[in-house]
């Protein structure tokens, strides 16, 4: 049965394509391969009310108290009993106060025998010597005495990837027996190939990539006997994840066939770093096929669920950076057949000569709010760095941060490196045709002396087979463009807490804390794909790198960097996987609920910034993909008819893919954010007041007026109208949430920061926004799957706080039945209600 599934799985995805509804055959498409999972933390959790964390014991501080003194205490307690020499924690370095809240989001790392427990995380949100809330996913048993591995049966990927091929099996049977009670292959919702693969791509992409090699080679890294039980080779274990990791045939046949030779070949070194007071090494493996960088390993102890509890298992934890994957994996050091989790850094969405004084430059392109090139023409915009965000502007950076310069400069007073060319501290903007990893000496236009980056942009129709010749004649606009929307991007979110501290991509700091040396590497025209884009995402003090696409979609062909929603989507990868979890881990955000709202706050915060004072509904990557309702099963829309999401969607077919997750967590903010806007009005931009000269950001129309507490200084700025509370409140609860969060946790997170900023003014309001999607206080979920399986139960109820009030908006009907379950209903976009219910009788 497995052997038959394989192989009709691979036709499947060959056959499919991220975009099966564009009817545009010749599309070179692909969907990139990507893993993703890991293993479910049943006692993980996420506390955010005062009397969840009173109940613990825990008394607050005096409110000058040192926070990371009140966390560590905390931990401390929480850990009771259990705190022992061999079982104990340290207080990441990438732990910050966040300059508008005053809260300090502090995060920590358990430590057993010395080892750093991968996925044993707290994160611990303080302020005035009270602790606001808390995550904690730490290993809640005993340090284990010795590394033999007890479990031997237990094989995380290999149970994952039997509960999935059971779900695709299951969905085919179902989907056969509905086309069976069909008369013909066409069908009102489209023809049969377009729904098999709407309904069953997504899954079977997911099999396919994370369980191609689950069971072929792993006898190959079998230990010795002999010595089983001590901790194997870790470059072994590499070699096992490389055979299920790489895309490419060839390589995997390459390293089949030549094993021990790949083996042998790897070269290793070694460098040590502190964890606390333990020496933990390093090793960065070399000539690793299929990797474009030396490969860093350590040994870690990861979490594998055992029942209600979690048994701990010792990892080769391995950084692997490849084309156009960057993964963080664990493999059993022990048994390095025994892949337990991995994390891919990287996100799709289906989708110098010097001046001689500076001068702001000038750029021909759609003005920020100006989505796509349907929505408005270019003008020339200046260079709007905002003076808190960008200090020295978009084109400056010290010449020691300077990757081009390597660090020297050109004599010993020149500090700063001034360019011409879509090169500076925030962002590297450049072409990157050939698709390949080195982007340094890549193409970048040169606006000279003026600063005038004002190029053509004139797409003609030609033959099919010159589109692609005709897009890169307009390279010189499209590198403009994107540099501008990723700096204007970068300067907003900076403006909403995304600072250096809290791990933003910058080369140099200004001294401001946070690791530097990581600017947004953007490459324009990516040559190894089309009509999608992509994000990859390290830790701080790694540059990330966006990759836009061309869109094969119409002729001539649609550039994905001249549509902001898509650009602004990827960025927003890089905001929120480094606000989860805080700045130094990037593994928080990897797969099923967590890494779905990954893709939604993207989608969430591109329809923010583009929608206007008037109410209108918005699609996603509409211009690009050259389809009105743009790539996602629905446009964004309050009204139900138009996208019938709710929480419970997430169980139906199809869902199983973060971008599916993650258009119902869009779809649920965005209706959260129309509530604020109704309370407390619209404004129509963004971007809050200039600072003053002295560094003091003034109210301006922007925030409520500044209150000061009665020492005199200043409490939280407020954000005063709907859709930049929203946006605050977003960012806030990225900060306070945990890793790994589920749509509860997140939920809750977005609630509480409306506590610290407001005071709990806007409690209903929110949880009435959630409630109408089905996210109230009792919703639930059973049976959770790393993939974000599980049967979920709506809840459009309000706290009962909020029943008491007199809210003046339209109450769900008591005793609402939910949407029956069947495997057509969320197939095809556009199809209205009305039909799918027939449909839906008929297929019962
Ligand atoms: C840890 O385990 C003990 C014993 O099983 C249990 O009583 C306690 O509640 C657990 N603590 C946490 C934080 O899960
Ligand atoms: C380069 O930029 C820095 C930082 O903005 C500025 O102080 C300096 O004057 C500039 N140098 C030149 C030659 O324009
Ligand atoms: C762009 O400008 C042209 C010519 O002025 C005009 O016809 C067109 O409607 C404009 N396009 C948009 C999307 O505003
Ligand atoms: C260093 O370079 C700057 C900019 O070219 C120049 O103005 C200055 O005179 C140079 N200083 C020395 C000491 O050479
Ligand atoms: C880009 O602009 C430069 C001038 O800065 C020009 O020489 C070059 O031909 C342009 N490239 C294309 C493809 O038009
Ligand atoms: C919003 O609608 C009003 C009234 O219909 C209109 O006057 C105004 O121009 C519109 N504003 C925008 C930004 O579209
Ligand atoms: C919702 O959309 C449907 C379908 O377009 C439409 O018939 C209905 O009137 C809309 N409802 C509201 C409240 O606008
Ligand atoms: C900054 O300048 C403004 C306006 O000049 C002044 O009102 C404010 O008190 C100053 N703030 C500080 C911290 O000096």
């Amino acid at each position: 049965m497995r052997g038959l599934l394989t192989v009709s799985l691979v036709a499947a995805g060959l056959a499919g394509s991220a975009f099966a509804h564009i009817h545009d055959s010749d599309a070179p498409i692909r969907r990139r391969k990507s893993l993703g999972f890991g293993p479910i933390h049943p006692h993980a959790v996420f506390r955010s009310s005062p009397y969840q964390i009173q109940t613990n014991g825990f008394l607050p501080f005096s409110a000058a108290s040192n926070p990371v003194e009140v966390a560590r205490q905390f931990v401390e307690d929480r850990m009771a009993g259990r705190l022992t020499r061999d079982n104990t924690f340290i207080i990441r370095k990438d732990s910050y106060t966040d300059k508008n809240t005053g809260v300090t989001h502090v995060y920590i790392r358990q430590v057993v025998n010395g080892i750093e427990v991968a996925d044993g995380d707290m994160n611990i949100n303080v302020k005035d010597g009270v602790v606001l809330s808390y995550g904690d996913s730490f290993y809640n048993g005993t340090a284990p005495i010795s590394h033999v591995d007890d479990n031997d049966d237990e094989h995380p990927h290999a149970t994952f990837c039997s509960q999935l091929e059971s779900e695709v099996l299951d969905r085919r049977d179902s989907l056969s027996e509905f086309f069976a009670s069909q008369s013909g292959e066409q069908t009102i919702l489209g023809s049969s190939a377009d729904i098999k693969e709407t309904i069953m791509g997504p899954i079977e992409h997911l099999y396919l990539s994370n369980c191609a090699h689950v069971n072929k080679p792993y006898q190959l890294a079998k230990e010795d006997p002999s010595v089983a039980g001590s901790i194997g080779d870790s470059k072994k274990a590499l070699l096992q994840f490389m055979i299920a990791a790489t895309p490419n045939d060839r390589v995997l046949q390459d390293i089949l066939a030549r094993y021990d030779h790949h083996l042998s070949n790897m070269v290793s070194s070694f460098e040590t770093h502190l964890v606390g007071d333990h020496s933990v090494m390093v090793e960065h493996i070399d000539k690793v096929p299929d990797t474009v960088n030396p490969v860093k390993a350590k040994l870690v102890y990861v979490q594998v669920p055992k029942g209600d509890k979690t048994i701990l298992n010792l990892v080769w934890k391995f950084e692997v950076e490849m084309q156009d994957n960057w993964y963080e994996a664990s493999v059993s050091a022990i048994a390095p057949h025994r892949i337990i989790s991995v994390v891919d850094w990287a996100s799709d969405s289906p989708l110098p000569k010097q001046p001689e004084t500076k001068v702001p430059a000038t750029y021909n392109v759609f003005a920020w709010g100006i989505n796509d090139p349907a929505e408005g023409n270019r003008t020339l915009q200046k260079e709007y760095y905002d003076a808190l965000a960008s200090p020295v502007g978009w084109h400056s950076l010290p010449y020691a941060n300077d990757p081009q310069s390597h660090g020297l400069r050109r004599n010993k007073t020149d500090f700063w490196r001034n360019t011409s060319t879509t090169f500076g501290n925030n962002v590297f903007a450049h072409e990157d045709w050939e698709g390949q990893n080195s982007w340094l000496d890549n193409y970048r236009p040169n606006a000279g002396k003026d600063m005038i980056f004002d190029y053509k942009y004139k797409p003609k129709v030609t033959d099919d087979s010159d589109a692609l010749d005709e897009a890169k004649k307009y390279i010189n606009a499209t590198v403009t463009q994107l540099f501008y929307t990723s700096n204007m991007v970068h300067d907003l979110y900076y403006r909403y807490g995304f600072d250096e501290v809290s791990g933003n991509f910058q080369q140099y700091n200004f001294g401001r804390g946070g690791e530097e040396n990581d600017a947004v590497i953007a490459n324009a025209q990516d040559g190894s794909g089309y009509n999608n884009a992509n994000f990859m995402t390290p830790p701080d003090g790694q540059n990330g790198r966006c990759r836009m696409y061309l869109w094969s979609t119409a002729n001539p062909y649609r550039d994905g960097d001249l549509e902001a929603g898509i650009v602004i989507h990827e960025l927003s990868h890089g905001l929120s996987t480094r606000l989860t979890g805080g700045p130094a881990n990037s593994g928080c955000l990897g797969w099923g609920e967590s890494g779905g709202m990954g893709e939604g706050w993207g989608d969430f915060l591109a329809t923010m910034i583009r929608s206007t004072r008037n109410y209108s509904d918005y699609p996603m990557g509409a211009w690009a993909a050259n389809k009105e309702t743009g790539i996602r099963n629905f446009i964004y829309s309050l009204n139900e008819t138009i996208n019938p999401s709710t929480y419970k969607t997430l169980d139906k077919p199809g869902y199983w893919g973060v971008h599916a997750i993650g258009e119902v967590w869009a779809e649920i903010l965005w209706i959260v954010s129309q509530h604020l806007i109704n309370k407390h009005g619209y404004i129509d931009t963004l971007f809050p007041p200039a600072s003053l000269e002295n560094g003091t950001v003034p109210e301006g129309d922007f925030y409520r007026p500044a209150e000061y507490t009665s020492t005199g200084q200043r409490k939280p700025l407020i954000p005063k109208h709907g859709n930049s509370l929203i946006v605050q409140l977003v960012l806030n609860g990225m900060k306070l949430q945990q890793c790994r969060p589920s749509f509860f946790d997140a939920r809750d997170a977005i609630i509480q920061a409306d506590q610290i900023l407001t005071g709990g003014e806007n409690f209903c309001d929110l949880w009435k926004g959630f409630s109408e999607r089905g996210l109230g206080p009792d919703a639930r979920v059973e049976g959770r799957t790393p993939w974000g399986g599980g049967i979920r139960t709506n809840d459009y109820t309000v706290p009962l706080a909020c029943k008491e009030q007199k809210i003046p908006e339209t109450p769900k009907e008591p005793g609402k039945p939910e949407e029956p379950e069947d495997v057509v209903f969320y197939v095809e976009p556009g199809v209205t209600k009305t039909s799918c219910k027939n449909r839906r009788t008929k297929a019962a």
